[in-house]
């Protein structure tokens, strides 16, 4: 039975990766998590594919070097993925310290414990389009196009990356770098755009979207947790040593996705009165106004998202509603 490592299991992301292998594969799986305010194993446990004697965890903060005792914990593996890190920007403006640390040296730790002890085993570096820093209108960013990260939190994800590619490089493990966009689903951090969308529609609050007006709006790529996953599941095959990848879902503007979800809470568009308008700039220093990411190579390659964004969305919705204890955390 082939059996796969994922940092950062506990987190969002992380876990529909978790759910993904249990469901698809009969894979043993490590969750290895040092459960940050963002990490909850519940995760894990709540999800219907949840089996326990396929599932292993082990808590290690990778801002340590991993120990004799945990690499005995890991075992031998075939596959990893690699998305522990610090996550959110506003925190990152805060203090820049934690995503040094989390995300450029435990990926430093990480690559140590795989050149020392795991030559073979294939490696995804989860990473994210805010590498790039903002994209003017038009502009979808190629995997080797010039980095300019616009907060700590992206520019500690740059580190991350050039620490793989490196070790990728010199000393030719097969690890790889996959990037991708603002991704949505079910058990997100309540803290995140589309919960705190479905939570104010459900409380009757304002909504607070950035831009200054219909005509100014922030828009971001989307795409389902699920879809990344897949996306994985396909480069874990296809990936070459060293080389980049964008797992790409769709643009849309963050009105949209609220009209979405108040199209799935309320039956209808949101009304004028409810959205609060913030200048992105003012209210938010270090946040950019558009990320985008070109998915031409992954669709060359063959693959593309499974299921589309207004559906993902929809989706997610109708569960979070049904699940409410996970806009509570
Ligand atoms: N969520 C997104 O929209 C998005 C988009 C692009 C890329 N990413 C990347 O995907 C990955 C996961 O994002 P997420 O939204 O699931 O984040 P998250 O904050 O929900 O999860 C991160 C997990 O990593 C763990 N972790 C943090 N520091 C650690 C450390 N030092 N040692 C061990 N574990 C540690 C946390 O406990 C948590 O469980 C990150 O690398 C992030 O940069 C996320």
């Amino acid at each position: 039975m082939k059996k796969i490592l994922i940092t950062g299991g506990a987190g969002f992301v992380g876990h529909h990766c978790v759910e993904h292998f249990l469901k698809n594969t009969d894979w043993k799986v490590v969750v290895l998590d040092s459960l940050n305010y963002a990490g909850n194993l519940n995760r894990i446990t709540d999800s219907e594919y949840f089996d326990a004697k396929r599932v292993g965890f082990i808590w290690h903060d990778l801002c340590s070097p991993i120990s004799k005792t945990t690499r005995d914990m890991i075992g031998d593996l075939d596959y990893m993925i690699h998305f522990a890190a610090e996550s959110h920007v506003d925190k990152s403006l805060e203090d820049s310290i934690p995503f040094v640390k989390s995300n450029v040296l435990g990926t430093a730790n990480l690559m140590e414990y795989l050149k020392n002890f795991q030559p073979h085993c294939r490696t995804v570096v989860f990473s994210t389009d805010e590498v790039f820093g903002p994209a003017p209108q038009g502009v979808y960013y190629k995997e080797d196009d010039r980095f300019k990260p616009s907060n700590p939190y992206s520019a500690a994800k740059a580190g991350e990356e050039m620490i793989a590619y490196s070790f990728a490089h010199a000393f030719g493990l097969p690890v790889f770098v996959v990037r991708s966009m603002n991704i949505i689903g079910e058990r997100q951090h309540p803290e995140k755009f589309l919960p705190k969308v479905i939570r104010s529609i459900i409380d009757d609050k304002k909504i607070t979207l950035h831009g200054l007006g219909e005509a100014d709006l922030s828009s971001r790529c989307w795409i389902h947790a699920r879809n990344v996953a897949d996306g994985i599941v396909f480069l874990l095959d296809k990936g070459q040593s060293g080389e980049f990848y964008h797992i790409v879902g769709e643009e849309r503007s963050v009105l949209e996705i609220a009209n979405w979800v108040s199209q799935a809470v309320r039956g209808k568009n949101l009304d004028e009165s409810r959205i609060e308008w913030l200048d992105y700039h003012k209210a938010r220093p270090g946040h950019d106004k558009r990320y985008a990411l070109s998915g031409q190579k992954m669709a060359a390659m063959g693959w593309e998202p499974p299921v589309n964004l207004e559906e993902s969305v929809k989706k997610t919705v109708d569960w979070t509603l049904k699940n409410p204890v996970w806009l509570n955390l």
